[in-house]
């Protein structure tokens, strides 16, 4: 089965064609990362915008890439939430006319079941179940995962997720937006242990996060230390990195404990961040529990993922219809 996924819930236009949920054909992303830049984070209108100029084109060269034509492909999976509602909105309905037009079944998904999902793209995937670390720069949360589509919530952030906390914290060091790469390679050239950041572990037996105590102490530091800072830049991020991975890594582990599982996935934006992903592979492992990360292009937003989850939908019977429409929470 040839699924064609999209994805347009952010500042992505994204389209995949992947076969029989888990090989992947072509896998395109349209950065708008150019548009926002400037403003310091997603603007939703201009996302929005750029959307429906994109998606076309992304759509036509995932098909190219993938060497097949529309007529080629069974069914297609998009995300239906969370996100922008008006970005979401571009693909959703991109997915519905195109569906009715090819008349082959379509379903709305999950983005984070997606970022789930991802690590099924990869070889060697894990065995159910596994506990799911998302981090992303809209959601923190541990998922306990028994199937590709059923996933429990253990815990989430309170406040700001990770990816959020690394953007204001660049921001704050004026590093650009997005700023969680940057960080990540700043901090190779700092001393993680020179100026140490709150962790912030609220109840050591529980799965919540709160990442906003640590961008307050680094802007407190930033503010008290002004005249010296650009010395200090790669101390601050690598400080701040390190406080947060220590947090999740914790987490993530112990949450796999509790469940007597001996998997963890890393998934999402920040899964691309080589710090994190060194260290809970290490941290991990001497508590013999194997860590599955996807490829660094199947981190971030992307369109095989949703590929992958909807072909699951699919199989099981499940499709959408005309009468459906997007979420911009989760429920
Ligand atoms: O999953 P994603 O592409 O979009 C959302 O669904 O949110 O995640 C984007 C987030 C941004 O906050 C970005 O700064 C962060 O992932 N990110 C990183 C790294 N690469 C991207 N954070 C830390 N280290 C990285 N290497
Ligand atoms: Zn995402």
């Amino acid at each position: 089965m040839n699924i064609l996924g999209i994805e347009t819930s952010c500042d992505e236009t994204a389209a995949a064609v992947v076969k029989e949920g888990t090989t992947l054909a072509s896998s395109i992303v349209a950065s708008q990362i150019e548009v926002h830049h400037r403003y310091g984070g997603v603007v939703p209108e201009l996302a929005s915008r750029k959307h429906i100029e994109a998606i076309i084109p992304v759509v036509d060269e995932s098909l190219n890439r993938a060497d097949l034509s529309l007529k080629d492909i069974d069914a297609i999976a998009v995300t239906r939430g969370p996100g922008l509602v008006g970005a979401l909105l571009v693909g959703f309905a991109f997915a519905k006319a195109c569906a009715y037009a090819l008349k082959i079944p379509w379903v709305g998904v999950n983005h984070l079941e997606g970022h789930i999902n991802s690590v099924f793209l990869e070889p060697n995937p894990p065995t159910f179940p596994f506990v799911a670390l998302l981090v992303s720069g809209g959601h923190t949360g541990i998922y306990h995962v028994t199937s590709h589509t059923t996933v429990e919530l253990m815990g989430q952030t309170r406040d700001d997720a990770a990816g959020e906390a690394f953007d204001k914290v660049a921001k704050m060091l004026e590093l650009g937006y997005p700023g969680g790469s940057v960080i990540d390679r700043i901090s190779r050239a700092g001393d993680p242990g020179r100026i140490k950041f709150p962790r912030t572990y609220l109840d050591k037996s529980e799965f919540d996060f709160s990442f906003s105590g640590i961008k307050t102490a680094v802007n407190r530091y930033i503010m008290t230390h002004k005249d010296r800072i650009e010395d200090q830049t790669p101390d601050i991020a690598a400080g701040f990195q390190e406080a947060i991975m220590d947090v999740l890594c914790y987490k993530a582990i112990h949450a796999a404990m509790v469940k007597g599982c001996n998997r963890i996935a890393l998934v999402g934006g920040v899964a691309a961040n080589s710090r994190l992903r060194e260290k809970l592979r290490s941290d991990a492992r001497h508590q013999g529990i194997r860590v599955h990360i996807p490829s660094l292009h199947l981190c971030g937003d992307n369109a095989a993922m949703i590929a992958s989850v909807g072909y699951h939908y699919l199989n099981a019977g499940i499709v959408s219809g005309l009468q459906d429409d997007v979420f911009s929470k989760t429920r």
